[in-house]
């Protein structure tokens, strides 16, 4: 009897030790198990989350939301956060997206991310027109950005294991006026309310929901245009956060890549180097887009693209894995029927894991097995250490 009991609170705390410690944020126990060869149950020895952006009206269909639950272990709406959405009509909320969503991720064990309180596309018409017409000034409008972020933040508290609070604020090669930092000077939000409204999106999503991981998003900040500057200028920026107290978790590398420009070999040492300053990475929206016949069928118009497409796609993984600190992998949708490329892109598609009828592509097949044999790749701290 006695016996019993040692081994029972033995095999208690093997198991907590196994979880990695504390219940991350969002995460409930259920009984859902998903197959052992899936990409989510592959990752999972390393600690690593492989994701995908959901569409949350998709989840009726029933092959959608199979394949959701079966191979992801994070799940990000693609658009039902975004403040556009949440807040069509000034003073009326519209959950219903995001709480399906975080619906279906606690029924499958799944970590939600959160995705995006301050950016500049996407934003409500009643917002952009009283800025435009002048009935909204820039010190209503910061008050709006307040109670917008902690409304949110507020709705959603413990549900969210990582937000993105700022998205793509640095300036591209192709912007005219970037700021001496790198941030740009034209973003509508720099433009009322100067640089440091991004920190305050920090401060004030974190007193809303102080265990939630606070990430700043964009693209091209693992050197996908070619140099490195946008990565430097993210860089510094974050060390600057860092050193001045700032809570801020993590930076998340989109991984919008294109055949057409080949693999940014510079990825993982800047992702190493953002871990560096004590942060937390992850890949949040990773596709690899090429030209396509059409963007119904979406066949690759040239033959290397079927090589090159897996390839990169997978290669990017590899980075991820290589990096201890890069906690989640997170796909920009799994099926190229759903995917914002051919609609963003003209002539291109083919960017995601299953093609238009929800059939595994040969990526698949690649990231798969790079999952399989990443056997010494660094096991990743808890999800919340
Ligand atoms: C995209 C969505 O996938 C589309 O459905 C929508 O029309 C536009 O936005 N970077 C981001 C994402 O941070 O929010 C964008 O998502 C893709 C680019």
């Amino acid at each position: 009897m006695r016996r019993t009991r040692v081994l029972v609170a033995l095999g208690a705390v093997v198991a907590l030790a196994v979880l990695g410690g504390a219940t991350p944020a969002g995460a409930t126990s259920t009984s859902f198990r998903p197959p052992a060869d899936s990409l989510r149950a592959l990752a999972a020895p390393y600690g690593l989350r492989i994701g995908t952006a959901i569409i949350p009206f998709d989840l009726d269909t029933p092959a959608y939301a199979q394949i959701a639950g079966d191979q992801f272990s994070t799940v990000t709406p693609g658009n039902e956060m975004k403040w556009q959405i949440v807040e069509p009509t000034q003073g009326t909320y519209d959950w219903s997206g995001g709480d399906r969503l975080v619906a279906f991720a606690q029924q499958h064990d799944q970590l939600v991310r959160g995705h995006t309180l301050l950016w500049h596309n996407q934003l409500p018409n009643w917002l952009t027109n009283g800025v435009a017409n002048g009935t909204i000034n820039n010190d209503q409008l910061k008050a709006l950005l307040h109670k917008h972020v902690t409304d949110e933040v507020t709705h959603f508290k413990g549900k969210i294991w990582q937000w993105d609070v700022a998205n793509e604020f640095f300036a591209n090669s192709w912007d005219p006026h970037p700021l001496a930092d790198g941030i740009n000077g034209d973003d509508f939000w720099v433009q009322h309310l100067g640089e440091g409204i991004i920190a305050d999106a920090f401060r004030w999503a974190h007193q809303a929901d102080p265990n939630a991981l606070l990430f700043y998003n964009d693209f091209n900040i693992g050197g996908e245009d070619g140099t490195n500057a946008k990565a430097d200028a993210v860089y510094h920026w974050a060390q600057q956060m860092r050193a001045q107290g700032v809570p801020i978790d993590g930076i998340g590398n989109q991984g919008h890549l294109d055949t057409q420009y080949g693999y940014p070999n510079q990825l993982q040492q800047d992702l190493k180097r953002y871990a560096g300053l004590g942060l937390k990475v992850a890949i949040t929206e990773a596709d690899v887009r090429t030209f396509v016949n059409n963007a119904t069928d979406q066949q690759p118009t040239d033959n290397l693209a079927l090589f090159a497409q897996p390839y990169e796609f997978s290669k990017m993984l590899v980075a991820c894995l290589a990096v201890r600190s890069c906690i989640s992998f997170t796909a920009w949708g799994f099926g190229d029927a759903d995917s914002w490329i051919p609609g963003f892109f003209t002539g291109e598609g083919y960017a995601t894991i299953y093609d238009v009828h929800l059939n595994p592509k040969p990526v698949y097949t690649d990231l798969h097995d790079a999952l399989a044999l990443a056997k010494g790749a660094p096991q990743r701290p808890g999800t919340r250490d």
